[in-house]
């Protein structure tokens, strides 16, 4: 076994932080020690007692006076966009149509689709996030490609081709049956080899005819242990053409009720515009809605309630995500940013131990996946973030008056972004300084 110990300031999430002093709810080590077996965390804590279970064989890398977390957790990403970022001036349905549609038909050539997994994974490095839940394109060969570059990669990412038979152009449509097919085939290429996972994914209510929608329950009935992502409630206009679609449904939420797509391992994206009763739907099935707040705002979509959906009586399970290319950073840090702004634009206050529990911990639990990563817990993956809150001549002169490490949390997320990622852990191998090598 190869083992590997890092030094540094260690910090964990054990549960949600009620308040910025709700001390017990992280684990914080001054001097703080995370041991590695080949891929997993075999001890952490004070550097001394964990020192003390390392063997002689031990390589050990001091990153003191850096800040050791798990890695950042991506709830919602479009690989096939990292070309569509920066598209100037249009809402949702017109950006699908004029940029977005467009650029995913260029991922029917397999090289295209390599070449764009493999950068895409390198920003995800290199922004600090260890695990990304990725929508690919229409095509098979998208999916094959993220999910053999993933693989090769030893990341845990969790990704799906998407379903979409109709209201987009030629050349990004499949059909119920080929939409179906492609999925049971790459379910069983990927799903569990390695650490990959598959995602079902029927990319929203719009694109999929009910032949097609049948058939994406079909396959989470067939699949239960899958996770299932689509697009829920992100704008009035996306709302409205539903509605139109399926004008026996309630709401929108109702269509995916209808087919089955409901349930704890299903990851909704926006959930801007839910009513009472679609909240009600979404928790009672313990279902995800995903906050991606740099595409809400790029896309002007409108602003995620998020202390609402977490104080409601019942209660929604939240994920964080880039959304990216309607969100415009890869940077989990950015993206906390922006959230902790529209949180702010909706009368409330995301404390900076609570965003980090949201894209590790909290990120994690919303995956079920909590058991495997998002801490720095004995027994998990050993994927962990280093971080530098001295990255900047900025960030140096700030970082002069703080004194707590609330303060220097809440520093990292408002002028944070890939330049405080000093090194990153994939499954105990130091990824960034590889990919810089290479
Ligand atoms: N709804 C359906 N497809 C998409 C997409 O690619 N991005 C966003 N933001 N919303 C969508
Ligand atoms: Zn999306």
């Amino acid at each position: 076994m190869t083992s590997i110990l890092l030094r540094g300031r260690t910090l964990s999430f054990e549960r949600w932080p009620q308040t910025i002093d709700d001390h017990s709810a992280w684990r914080y080590e001054e001097d703080g020690g995370v041991l590695i077996g080949d891929d997993r965390i075999v001890a952490a804590g004070a550097y001394a007692d964990v020192e003390k279970q390392a063997g002689e064989a031990v390589r050990k890398i001091d990153h003191r006076p850096h800040l050791l977390l798990p890695g950042f957790i991506d709830a919602h990403a479009h690989f096939p966009q990292m070309q569509v970022i920066a598209s100037y001036g249009a809402e949702l349905l017109d950006w699908l149509n004029t940029y977005t549609f467009p650029e995913e038909k260029k991922f029917a050539n397999a090289q295209h689709g390599r070449r764009i997994a493999r950068l895409f994974l390198d920003e995800m490095v290199r922004h600090g996030t260890t695990t990304v839940v990725a929508y690919c394109s229409v095509h098979k060969a998208s999916a094959e490609a993220f999910f053999a570059e993933s693989h090769d990669r030893n990341m845990l990412n969790i990704a799906g081709k998407v379903m979409m038979d109709r209201n987009a152009p030629e050349g990004v449509l499949d059909t119920p049956q080929s939409g179906y097919d492609d999925t049971k085939a790459l379910i069983k290429e990927w799903h569990g080899k390695g650490r990959q996972l598959y995602a079902i994914t029927p990319r929203f209510a719009i694109t999929s005819s009910p032949q097609q929608m049948e058939m994406a329950g079909a396959l989470c009935r067939e699949h239960p242990d899958l996770h299932m992502q689509t697009h829920l409630s992100e704008n009035h206009a996306e709302i409205a053409f539903t509605q139109q679609l399926y004008p026996w449904s309630r709401d929108y939420t109702d269509v995916y009720e209808h087919y089955g797509l409901l349930g704890k391992k299903s990851l909704f994206g926006h959930c801007i515009h839910l009513s009472e009763r679609e909240a009600d739907a979404l928790s009672n099935s313990g279902s995800v809605a995903v906050f991606c707040p740099t595409s809400n705002l790029f896309l002007g979509s409108g602003l995620f309630d998020y202390q609402r959906y977490r104080k409601r009586d019942k209660a929604l399970r939240i994920a964080a995500a880039t959304d990216v290319g309607g969100g415009t950073n890869y940077s989990m840090l950015r993206t906390m940013d922006e959230g902790y702004k529209v949180i702010a634009l909706n009368g409330e206050k995301l404390n900076p131990f609570q965003s980090f529990w949201q894209i590790t911990r909290g990120n994690a639990e919303a995956l079920s996946a909590v058991e495997r990563i998002g801490t720095l817990n004995e027994g998990t993956d050993a994927d962990v973030v280093v971080l530098d809150a001295n990255a900047t001549p900025a960030m140096r002169l700030r970082m002069e008056t703080v004194e707590t490490l609330a303060q220097e949390l809440f520093l990292l997320l408002t002028l944070g972004d890939d330049r405080a990622v000093r090194e990153v852990y994939v499954a105990g191998r130091a990824a960034k300084t590889d990919m810089i090598a290479v």
